[in-house]
């Protein structure tokens, strides 16, 4: 039988703009996520433009990439900006102490980066160092990127190669410092955010969002410190980092392919917590600051599974499947909820790296279902959210109940209304009744298998197919097959 879900949808009650921003990505200095999957090289026999390889400029040009935070993650507190800039064969070799212990010749750099995001059409995010630099390091790097004042450093700047300042509209003070970012405690950890943050300075007339290292899951203490403490010049953003693991366990994650039915049911059940942890976390900053002075960044998000088996350890390596689209959908549509307060998303990490959209092997590149994921949902950014109203029966598979469906939907710029349909059932159809008419059509992503995925041999396994819903009775109806995800506007 195929259940059936009638949808309305609210169309007095518009929330606050769903912020482009949400739908950024992260991109650390780990594994083969900037080397190998950004940077070649410029000698390098993949093709590529200035040292950026060609076809993952390509992809990220044609998803639209918002913003991307770089270059931690972990490897943020042990970053020193100076050994990442002038002629690339005088820069200093470390060893990355997070990540495989690996060698960080620092060929990708300050320049590097924010000449990638340029290229991209995309906003920087960086990262700065509050676990092992001085406050001094920090008010000077942002110095030498954003400012257009004369000074030894914006020299420097200029006699590496970039005359103008670039823009860098927000900047991470820390990452994750009650754990690999110092192990602080949060009344230290804020104190030291202040510190830190009231020395990162932009030339007058020009913003920079300041954004405070937060707290993770359901940990609220940084939040509620943070929140408490935050002041107009230290804190414009707390961040919160939340990961999806298949079994809750970092010994054993679990596969990204290959995997029992009840992981596919705990996994999106996991990714769908986001909603309540976020809840909680808003509870404690409506408290501390009810005017939603200070934003909420989930600058860390995603699915972490075992490493794909043969791969480096430490270089957080894993397949991507249909599962991983739904969880993206899912968690997409739970933004679209709490755009009051979450203003930036990254989801962990953009290539090679943990739930990527990109996967590279050598010269071959193929494109994930997140990836397909994060491109039909493209006409959400800067459109206005409306509540949806269903009620989905829940399906139960191990220790998880689930709604069959998931709806979001808004008012995108091109003044259409748009709309995402969910269907989280691994097996079963479902029909979403709507209570208005006209047509529906857009595209969907969806497969046989709950793990289809694309290979370097097999790029085209998973990926967008033409979608349209059918007319009842005078009214819209979707039929959606199990576990898909399709986007659909309405004219
Ligand atoms: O994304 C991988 C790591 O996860 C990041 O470096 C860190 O911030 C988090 O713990």
């Amino acid at each position: 039988s195929v259940v059936s879900v009638k949808v309305s949808i609210d169309q007095s009650a518009p929330g606050p703009v769903i912020e482009p921003t949400i739908y950024g990505h992260f991109a650390e200095h780990l594994g083969r996520s900037i080397y190998e999957g950004v940077w070649v090289g410029e000698d390098s026999d993949i093709p590529n433009t200035k040292g950026f390889r060609n076809d993952v400029l390509d992809a990220l040009k044609a998803l639209e990439v918002p913003v991307i935070r770089w270059p931690g993650g972990c490897f943020a507190d042990e970053y020193h900006w100076r050994d990442g800039i002038g002629p690339r064969e005088e820069r200093p070799v470390r060893i990355n102490t997070h990540w495989g212990w690996v060698q960080e010749d620092n060929s990708f750099g300050t320049h590097e980066f924010l000449d990638f995001v340029e290229m991209i059409g995309a906003e920087a995010y960086v990262a700065g160092n509050m676990g092992s630099g001085t406050p001094r390091d920090m008010a000077q790097w942002v110095e030498y990127m954003t400012s257009d004042r004369d000074t030894t450093l914006t020299r420097e700047r200029k006699a590496n190669g970039r005359e103008e300042p670039w823009i860098v509209k927000y900047f991470g003070v820390g990452n994750e410092s009650w754990g690999c970012g110092g192990h602080m405690d949060a009344e230290y950890s804020s104190d030291l955010h202040s510190r830190y943050a009231t020395f990162v300075k932009v030339d007058p007339g020009k913003d920079i969002v300041k954004v405070a290292s937060g707290g993770y899951d359901e940990n609220f203490a940084f939040t509620e410190t943070l929140t408490r403490d935050a002041r107009p010049a230290t804190t414009g953003a707390i961040s919160l980092h939340y990961y999806t693991l298949p079994t809750a366990n970092w010994e054993k994650k679990g596969s990204a392919t290959g995997f029992p039915v009840e992981e596919w049911s705990s996994t999106l059940w996991r990714a769908m917590r986001m909603d309540e942890i976020l809840k909680d976390h808003k509870a404690i900053m409506d408290r501390h600051d009810p005017e939603k002075r200070v934003a909420l960044y989930v600058d860390e998000w995603g699915n972490w599974y075992d490493a794909e088996p043969g791969s480096t350890p430490g270089f957080l390596y894993q397949q991507n499947s249909l599962r991983d689209a739904i969880t993206t959908a899912l968690t997409l549509n739970i933004f679209h909820r709490h755009t009051d307060r979450v203003k930036m998303a990254n989801i962990a990490q953009m290539v090679n790296v943990l739930q990527a959209s990109i996967l590279t092997d050598g010269p071959r590149m193929t494109l994930t279902p997140t990836y397909h994921a994060l491109a039909l949902y493209k006409p959400f950014k800067d459109a206005t959210p409306y509540p949806v109203r269903f009620k989905a029966p829940t399906f139960r598979i191990g220790d998880h109940a689930l709604p069959h469906v998931d709806v979001s939907a808004a008012r995108g710029t091109d003044g259409k209304l748009w709309m995402a349909l969910v269907n989280l059932h691994p097996n079963d159809p479902a029909e979403v009744r709507t209570d208005f008419s006209g047509s529906a059509s857009g595209q969907i992503l969806t497969a046989q298998e709950m793990d289809a995925h694309n290979t370097f041999d097999n790029p085209e396994a998973v990926k967008p197919a033409p979608y349209a819903g059918e007319t009842r009775d005078g009214k819209i109806v979707f039929r959606l097959p199990a576990k898909s995800v399709a986007v659909v506007s309405i004219d």
